[in-house]
């Protein structure tokens, strides 16, 4: 299955994927990574894998709207089978979702519905949680709100500051994109309601 991702930051949460995709049994491949801030590390980690890259900057748009088509777009050109949001600091609007929708996942660093938004670790810290984690859903049109495909709790250790936490947990997010990413590509997605089955075919 193709694969393209997005990505604003640095690409940890990429680099696991281009390290599994080099697999043949994985059954998928990141075709492309796409990034809407043009020096994204992200971006240079898809280069040195030799991996196709393109930026879609919303400066360079009238509206959010017509920014948005330019990512759906732009993903087309892809071929993408699926389309997986690592570290992708935008909201994904309606034209994206008209092509995309169902077949786009993201991965959120925090136990959704806990704490959504931009600053889940560092909200999850300021609550006082003593578990915190990180969840893989589907997206909708909401800010981290469609139906989820897999979570995994991750402590919260005496002394985390909101950069150990993130690490902490990032490291676990890495294991639970690979493995669904993974599971999805070889096995599709069917969603039914907030239910999501894994294996159950699809694209
Ligand atoms: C990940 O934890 C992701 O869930 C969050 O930002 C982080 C991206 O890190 N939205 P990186 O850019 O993959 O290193």
């Amino acid at each position: 299955a193709r694969v393209v991702v997005l990505a604003s930051g640095g690409g940890s949460t990429l680099a696991a994927l281009l390290d599994a995709h080099l697999d043949p049994a994985f059954g998928a491949r990141v075709v492309a990574v796409v990034s809407d801030v043009p020096d994204a590390g992200a971006l240079e980690r898809a280069r040195d894998a030799g991996v196709a890259c393109a930026v879609v900057e919303p400066k360079d748009f009238g509206s959010r709207a017509e920014w948005d088509a330019a990512l759906a777009e732009t993903v087309a050109v892809f071929h993408a089978d699926w389309v997986v949001s690592a570290g992708f600091m935008r909201i994904l609007g309606a034209a994206f979702l008209d092509r995309f929708g169902g077949r786009t996942l993201n991965t959120h660093p925090a136990l959704l519905p806990a704490f959504p938004g931009a600053h889940g670790v560092r909200d999850a810290l300021a609550y006082g949680v003593r578990v915190t984690g990180c969840t893989l859903h589907v997206v909708d049109a909401g800010t981290d709100t469609g139906p989820v495909v897999a979570q995994v709790a991750v402590p919260v250790e005496d002394g985390d500051d909101e950069s150990t936490l993130h690490e902490r947990i990032k490291v676990a997010e890495r294991d639970l994109l690979v493995e669904w990413v993974g599971r999805v590509a070889r096995g599709g997605l069917t969603v039914d309601g907030r239910h999501v089955v894994v294996g159950g075919g699809g694209p």
